[in-house]
């Protein structure tokens, strides 16, 4: 396992999906890759380019009504949150998340501002900072080291 740990620059969207390309060749089933940054950040679109990589041939969308989209038949099964109206932890228990957890999914969650709480120490916290046509920065600290 590789640490992805750093910071990194992207000026389109085609950069984010190449870095989340590269950073997907590293994900086990079960890693927990906790998303934060502003609307319009790129995390949908980072999503987009791992689940491909790990071979989903699906749509990527932000689950903003759903809560969770699941993306099965690549190498591992990804659910993907937007955390964004979740406020409680019952909110937190009816979208599943823990039943996701427990059965392996890898899972990548946007808003995890919202459910810090839920979320163990060995996961992979990715910073999205930039909107509009400013260049991402994102920066990855990879917490899987400290199992
Ligand atoms: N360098 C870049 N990386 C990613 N997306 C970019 C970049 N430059 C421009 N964009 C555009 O910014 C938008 C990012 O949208 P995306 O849905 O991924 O944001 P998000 O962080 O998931 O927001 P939300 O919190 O609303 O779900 C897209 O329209 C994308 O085309
Ligand atoms: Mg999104």
């Amino acid at each position: 396992m590789t640490d992805f740990s750093g910071t990194y620059y992207s000026d389109s969207r085609g950069d984010t999906l190449e870095l989340a390309r590269r950073f997907a060749a590293d994900i086990e089933p079960g890693d927990v890759i906790a998303m934060y940054g502003d609307l319009g950040a790129g995390k949908t679109v980072f999503v987009s380019g791992a689940a491909k990589a790990l071979g989903f041939d699906g749509f990527v969308t932000s689950p903003t009504f759903a809560i969770v989209n699941e993306y099965q038949g690549g190498k591992y099964p990804i659910a993907h949150f937007d955390m964004y109206r979740i406020t409680d932890e019952n909110d937190l228990f009816s979208t599943g998340f823990y039943d996701y957890l427990d059965m392996g999914f890898v899972m990548f969650i946007e808003w995890s501002e919202n459910i810090e709480y839920a979320i163990e120490d060995s996961f992979i916290k990715i910073t999205f900072s930039g909107s509009g046509d400013e260049r991402r920065t994102i920066t990855i600290e990879d917490g899987r080291f400290s199992r």
